[in-house]
């Protein structure tokens, strides 16, 4: 693969992000992929092991998980920020904060308006890079000067807005419309993904779930076994307050669909949430009874390699994925 302009603005060898993810992305994860030569993503509790709600401690613990992947690559990673509103505002002021004063390498904005701390982000010399559902949430990225945008596709695991656009159609939409580069992620698993992607006029790909099963990932191991065993339909969408999840299919998003449909109101839902939360499968192993974030990718899956094995091994399927793609045009070329 030639260094393209995402590969120049982030100083990688390879356009392949790992996306954060919750309880799962930690440094070990990160320094694997950035070592690999792609972008590692620090998620939110990334090496922690209890539940806190005291933004200080979230926002120190994320401090040591940045010293940490420092000692363990001195590539480019990159951290997560989620916006979020209201009260959770707190929490990413604090996050933001950190990645300043640590001056990571790269920002992964998600869930909320780009222009809160993009402008502070830049100003500290780190690369924004916003997450977005629609081409109207691109714009407004590319107006408040992000470096690059991620179309996160409908078919992509974790909380996403309500529109439902899938990754083969926001990502053609979003490059016709923006001028900087565009990451598509959603759906992406292997080197056809990759292809994929690039073929919609994306510069980079974001990969959640394929490097959620990985050696490194903090992902319980029953929770790793679960999505190896997961087919094509083993994920589901479901509708939170502000917000869809994508979820495995599992006594959680059963259990959350019946609440949601009957005449439970927002309390007791949030309190079945916060008793079954990602925390319970990630940390605690439980497979069932709490929800695991997981794109359709899961069907793709089959083994749990090393991270820097993945991105190698996507990296050298892109020739042979190529070469077979032509030769299966050829009849339109
Ligand atoms: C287990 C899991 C946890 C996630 N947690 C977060 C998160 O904390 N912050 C975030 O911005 N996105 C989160 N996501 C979404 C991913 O960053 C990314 O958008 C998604 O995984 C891409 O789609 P894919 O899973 O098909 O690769 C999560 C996804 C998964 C699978």
């Amino acid at each position: 693969m030639v260094r393209n302009r995402l590969c120049e603005i982030l100083q990688i060898q390879y356009p392949i992000i790992q996306a954060p993810m919750n309880w799962v992305s930690g440094a070990d994860l990160v320094a694997a992929v950035s070592n690999a030569g792609g972008l590692g993503t620090l998620g939110p509790n990334s090496g922690a092991k209890t539940v806190t709600r005291d933004v200080e401690r979230t926002g120190e613990r994320m401090r040591r998980q940045i010293q940490k992947v420092r000692r363990l690559t001195d590539k480019p990673f990159a951290v997560n920020v989620i916006v979020g509103m209201g009260e959770s505002l707190r929490y990413s002021k604090k996050v933001t904060d950190v990645l300043i004063e640590e001056a990571v390498p790269a920002a992964i904005v998600s869930v909320g308006r780009p222009d809160i701390y993009t402008r502070a982000l830049k100003r500290a010399g780190i690369k924004v890079l916003h997450a977005i559902s629609t081409v109207r949430h691109g714009r407004k990225a590319e107006d408040a000067g992000v470096d690059a945008v991620i179309c996160e596709g409908f078919e992509a695991g974790g909380h996403k807005g309500f529109a439902e656009l899938t990754t083969f159609t926001l990502t053609p939409m979003v490059s016709d419309e923006l001028r900087i580069p565009v990451i598509a992620g959603g759906g992406i698993g292997d080197a056809r993904g990759i292809l994929a992607a690039f073929s919609l006029g994306a510069d980079g790909v974001y990969m959640g779930t394929r490097f959620m099963v990985t050696r490194e990932s903090e992902s319980h191991p029953a929770v790793k076994q679960a999505v190896i065993e997961g087919e094509d339909v083993c994920t589901v969408s479901v509708s939170k307050e502000f917000m869809l999840a994508r979820d495995l299919r599992n006594q959680f998003t059963r259990s959350y669909t019946d609440l949601k449909s009957g005449d439970a109101g927002s309390e007791e839902l949030n309190r079945f949430l916060k008793d079954h939360s990602q925390y319970h499968a990630q940390s605690l192993g439980c497979v069932d009874e709490a929800e695991i974030c997981c794109g359709q990718v899961a069907g793709l899956i089959t083994d749990c390699a090393g991270a820097g094995a993945v991105v190698n091994d996507l990296v050298k399927n892109i020739d042979a994925r190529l070469k077979d793609l032509k030769q299966r045009l050829s009849g339109l070329l």
